[in-house]
């Protein structure tokens, strides 16, 4: 088998000998991980697929059934655009890099680490759901994000071996050797270290931490340097069935919750009770803040000047690209308190793109509370405030209540059973996770889908077990 059939891609991996030969050595590494790390239980079994096979909005995926270690992980960019600009910066207006440029090498390196670290982190967090999957269709889906994180690694790795010779190939090693969780070898970003290991953790997780990476990867979908925003572009098509999953996953879990309400009690009747729902967006949507960063970043700043990371729909958005002599009022804690501090917009870049995040996620819980009204209840379920539960950037090490009001840390502790999952919490979600592996069936705590998945119903095969 030549491996370069294996490898689909559109950057003419064939006519490359030298990153041919790096992705021949990176490839049976990648391999022996996915084995290692990914999805328990389920390697050599046919799950039905889509698999990336070309760009554009028509026909860039290819469904079928496949064995996992067998997926094609390939390699695809955006076409490239004819005559491509800085968007914005200092260098706004010149010519797109196209090889790395010397002075920003450290940086680019770092922002494709990180990126590339949280895409192999979730299939390691992810790795024991299928044993629990509430149906086929579910278990399915579940696969089809692991795959794609696999391909978003990928992806990362192409640039590394492509552009950055000798340590972007260490750096590419490093990627497989990191582990969700591991005290020693833990990943970068601390979402990515947190257990994952029940469905409400897995919808919430898709719902928000991988709308995360929508807001990261637009906002490297604009870099100056071309080969990185035509990969993040491409990445963005996949990561819409991501949030997909866990929009309408914990729309049906809101919907079957809402179901069991007018019945009698959730709890009794095996259901998850909303104000468990409840605690598991809050625990999930304040870790996805913290994956923006500082609120005042220098880091932020030095990425927009140089033109590596701009803003989200830098172009579609904005008239001035350059954020030179604007500034931002943030909230702060000053003695004690929340005031208020003007910073030059530049610094306040992390907080601008967090703010279109949150933005988004509100439509989401628009969504669950019109479920919640079409079954006829009046009660109704929110995001936290963004200061809630931080840990990292100007509120880390501060206490906030739900609505985001300053408390003391020993207010914080004793009201946090009522904001956060409890252990009880979690093991009452755990004691319902029994897998359904029965075609057309599913788990009595969620409601089924509106539809299947590209055109099949519901109790289509999903996953050949
Ligand atoms: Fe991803
Ligand atoms: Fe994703």
């Amino acid at each position: 088998m030549n491996l370069y059939d294996r490898i689909p891609n559109n950057v003419n991996l064939a006519e490359d000998k030298k990153l041919q030969r790096a992705l021949e050595k990176w490839l049976p590494n990648y391999l022996d991980w996915w084995r290692e790390m990914g999805p328990e239980g389920f390697q050599e079994k046919d799950v039905w697929l889509r698999t990336a096979i070309d760009v554009g909005s028509e026909g860039w995926a290819h469904f079928d059934y496949v064995k996992m270690p067998d997926y094609r992980w390939g390699i695809f960019l955006e076409p490239a655009q004819p005559d491509a600009k800085v968007g914005f910066g200092d260098n706004y207006g010149r010519p797109a890099y196209q090889e790395v440029p010397g002075e920003f090498r450290n940086s680019l390196r770092r922002i494709i680490v990180t990126q590339g670290d949280t895409e192999p982190a979730s299939v390691e967090q992810q790795r024991q759901l299928g044993k629990t999957c509430p149906s086929l269709y579910d278990l399915r889906n579940l696969f089809q994000v692991n795959v794609e994180e696999g391909r978003h690694l990928w992806a990362m790795v192409y640039l590394l071996h492509g552009y950055f010779g000798r340590d972007g190939r260490d750096e590419a090693d490093d990627l497989l050797a990191r582990r969700s969780g591991n005290a020693d070898k833990p990943r970068i970003l601390e979402a990515f270290n947190q257990p994952c290991d029940d469905w409400l953790n897995f919808f919430a997780f898709t719902m928000f931490t991988d709308r995360d990476g929508k807001y990261q990867l637009s906002a490297l979908a604009e870099s100056g340097f071309e080969p990185l925003a035509r990969t993040c572009r491409f990445m963005l098509t996949e990561e819409a069935h991501h949030m997909f999953v866990g929009d309408t996953g914990l729309g049906r879990v809101v919907r079957r919750t809402a179901q069991l309400m007018k019945e009698g009690d959730v709890r009794e009747l095996g259901g998850i009770p909303l104000d468990i729902i409840q605690k598991y967006i809050n625990f999930w949507f304040s870790y996805s803040l913290d994956l923006f960063g500082g609120e005042i970043s220098s880091n932020s700043a030095d990425f927009f000047a140089a033109g590596l990371k701009g803003r989200y729909k830098e172009q579609d958005q904005y008239t001035d690209h350059t954020a030179a002599n604007e500034v931002f009022n943030m909230t702060v804690v000053e003695d004690g308190q929340l005031k208020t501090r003007e910073v030059p917009l530049r610094n306040a870049l992390n907080e601008v793109l967090r703010t279109e995040y949150v933005k988004d996620c509100e439509k989401g819980l628009a969504r669950w509370n019109k479920v919640l009204a079409d079954e006829g209840r009046s009660e109704r379920i929110y995001l936290p405030h963004p200061r809630f539960h931080r840990h990292v950037g100007e509120f880390a090490g501060h206490s906030f209540d739900i609505e985001g009001n300053l408390i003391s840390p020993e207010e914080f502790e004793r009201r946090k059973s009522e904001w956060l999952p409890t252990i009880e919490d979690r093991e009452y979600v755990r004691s319902l996770m029994h897998p359904v592996y029965e075609v057309g069936k599913i788990a009595n705590w969620i409601a089924p889908p509106a539809a299947g998945i590209k055109g099949k119903p519901f109790d289509f095969e999903y996953v050949r077990l």
